[in-house]
């Protein structure tokens, strides 16, 4: 028998996958004071697989980025040797990992910022107060401080310094964070960007600060460790864009010119975070234009993730809450097995075991 789409080999530049299951970048909020901790040395361990590629969560470039507790960082030397044994142990295994890097811009508050100052962004316009996944606790934000125009270079820079650092900690490569209405989103959206100089106003301007974090960070480590995850369609963080599809287009056709290795999209549908909606919208256009590996993720199951393989709408398929919850997911699909249900409820709480190390495996299952 065939094996499924999924499970076959691909190669993305030097990189020799031998399936198309990406785990996706999850924030888990387990790195007290900014640190990564041991447990999560097992965590990405559990969901290595030989020739499997894995994209670590968020992951904060400077003391400005954060804007949620407990997330990691990779400014600090401390933080680069943190992260040294949990890319050690995904290597051993033959995984490919890469390093999400991060900045939030406005989606943060003062008690997150250093010297309790305020967030920095495209703009000086705050977001509203949101209720947290949990329906219960709110999340404040507080009104963020415009980037004057000669700052934009040394957020640049931090970009491309975090890069460095995640090389010498032993990643495979990084993926700069242009998604879900944080820093390098609030510059790409209309809906936020309202900037009057070289990037605000047009789309080739807005897009400026994205692709200088990409020159930089190509300059920094190579085009062939660069991959970047957009989301146009997304309108999380009141970063909505009004023509997403140009966005998108734009996007893709500008990465040609510096030959980075992925481009990952998520899906039209995830217009709030974590509900799958219809929508009329595809990535295809964006698919088609983009030179290098597709990755697509966004409310993918086995079937339309087969699916995706095989019309070659994708390259790769990233999975988020299924491979969360279920550790050894290439294998189940492969299988075509059942999954383990994932519980949101522990999506982010500090214990460095349940909910993050505790789904069990097939073979304890059965
Ligand atoms: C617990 C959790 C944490 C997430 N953290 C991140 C993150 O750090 N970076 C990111 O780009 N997306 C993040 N996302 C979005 C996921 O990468 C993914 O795009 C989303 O869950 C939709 O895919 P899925 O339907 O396969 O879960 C997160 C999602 C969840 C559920």
């Amino acid at each position: 028998m065939a094996p499924a789409p999924l499970l076959t080999p691909y190669k993305m530049g030097a990189f020799d996958l031998s399936h198309r299951v990406v785990l996706a970048p999850l924030t888990r909020q387990r790195s007290f004071n900014n640190i990564p901790q041991p447990p999560a040395i097992l965590y990405y361990s559990q969901r290595t697989s030989k020739g499997g590629l894995l994209i670590a969560e968020a992951t904060g470039i400077s003391d400005t980025a954060q804007g949620y507790a407990s997330t990691p960082g990779i400014w600090s030397k401390e933080q680069v040797e943190a992260w040294k044994p949990i890319v050690d142990a995904v290597h051993e295994k033959g995984g490919i990992f890469f390093c999400q890097i991060w900045h939030v811009g406005r989606v943060s508050n003062y008690d997150f910022q250093p010297n309790g100052q305020a967030p920095i962004s495209s703009t000086d316009k705050p977001i509203k107060p949101v209720v947290r996944a949990n329906g219960i606790d709110v999340s404040t934000f507080s009104p963020p401080r415009r980037l004057a125009t000669e700052e934009i270079a040394d957020v640049v820079n931090d970009f491309r310094l975090a890069a460095r650092n995640a090389i010498e900690a032993g990643f495979d490569g990084v993926e700069i964070h242009g998604a879900h209405g944080y820093l390098i989103d609030q510059f790409l959206k209309d809906q936020v960007n309202d900037r009057i100089d070289k990037y605000g106003g047009s789309l080739e301007n807005r897009c400026r600060f994205a692709l200088e974090v990409v020159e930089a960070v190509v300059a920094e480590i190579g085009a062939g460790k660069v991959g970047i995850r957009l989301s146009p369609f997304a309108a999380y963080s009141e970063a909505g864009d009004s023509n997403p599809e140009a966005l998108g287009l734009y996007m893709a056709n500008s990465l040609n010119k510096y030959g980075i290795l992925y481009c990952h999209m998520v899906e039209p549908r995830m217009i709030t975070v974590g509900e799958k909606t219809e929508t009329p919208h595809s990535l295809l256009p964006m698919r088609r234009a983009f030179k290098g590996t597709f990755i697509v993720a966004g409310g993918y199951d086995r079937e339309d993730g087969n699916r995706a393989i095989a019309t070659g709408y994708a390259d790769l398929v990233a999975y988020g809450r299924v491979f969360l919850a279920n550790p050894d997911l290439p294998r189940r699909f492969e299988l075509d097995a059942p999954l383990n249900n994932y519980n949101r409820e522990t999506f982010y709480i500090p214990d460095p075991v349940v909910g993050y190390t505790d789904y069990p495996f097939l073979d304890s299952t059965s």
